[in-house]
């Protein structure tokens, strides 16, 4: 298998930049030179030009949390991917929960940003994941397919290889609820094989599927055991260097 383990940390908005300096050195010194599993760091847009320099010398990447679709002009209170990219923003956080939940973004709009950043060249990680009322209603993978499918339009064959999903299904972020090892696999098995049939069973293999929520050292192993879980996009155990380093660790040691 040629995918390499992703370990991303998503910091949401949490930590002032002088802060976020002294986490991303402290996950640059963890991580190091090692290039056996990428690892990612995304703090807010405020902190991304101070931890980019921190961690120039490592191999962390650096993320953002979010991107607007528009190329620059009269969107107040928006990031275009010019000022990422300009501070070494190499991926993107799109359509986290949080931000369909709470500020209203559909498939459409998180289409329009994953389209963006392809075109931009910085890695779109494209979040798409179940409710709890969701799941209970037995309607998780129509949730995740029509949320796939959403986020990948127009998306082309050759441009999957740099795109990313992250499975968090949104009762298990930031609650201590994991999907069990089995329920995660089964959901990215079948995200692989839905790219596999939109696009072609080797590009669906080369495709990174992260899992999220609530993973932690304590629960990684397993989940990163299974065959379709590629790595993980990390909240709460994140905002702490030595977890977020034992994250790696357990990615280094998984199969
Ligand atoms: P969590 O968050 O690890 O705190 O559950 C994951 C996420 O929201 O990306």
């Amino acid at each position: 298998m040629s995918r390499k383990y992703l370990i991303a940390g998503n910091w949401k908005m949490n930590l002032t930049p002088s802060e976020s300096e002294e986490l991303a050195s402290g996950v640059a010194k963890a991580v190091g030179k090692d290039a056996s599993v990428e690892v990612v760091v995304s703090p807010t847009f405020t902190a991304l030009d101070r931890v980019s320099k921190i961690i120039e010398d490592s191999t962390v990447k650096l993320g953002a949390q979010n991107m607007s679709p528009k190329a620059s002009g009269a969107y107040t209170g928006e990031i275009s991917a010019a000022m990422l990219r300009d501070v070494f923003t190499k991926y993107v956080i799109l359509g986290h929960s949080e931000r369909r939940e709470y500020f209203g973004e559909t498939d459409v709009l998180v289409n329009e940003k994953v389209l963006f950043a392809l075109e931009s060249q910085i890695k779109p990680i494209l979040c798409i994941g179940e409710t709890l009322e969701d799941r209970e209603a037995d309607k998780t993978l129509e949730v995740v397919k029509t949320q796939l499918l959403g986020g990948l339009e127009s998306v082309e064959e050759s441009q999957l290889v740099d795109v990313v999903i992250a499975y968090e299904p949104v009762w298990a972020i930031g609650t201590g609820k994991t999907a069990t090892p089995e329920m995660a696999q089964e959901v990215h098995a079948s995200i692989r094989s839905l790219l596999s049939e939109k696009y072609s069973a080797s590009a669906a293999e080369k495709v990174q599927i992260l899992y999220g929520g609530s993973m932690k050292p304590a629960n990684a192993e397993d989940l990163l055991a299974q065959a379709d879980i590629d790595g993980g996009l990390i909240g709460g155990a994140a905002l702490d260097a030595a977890s977020f380093g034992a994250l790696v660790e357990a990615a280094k040691k998984a199969p």
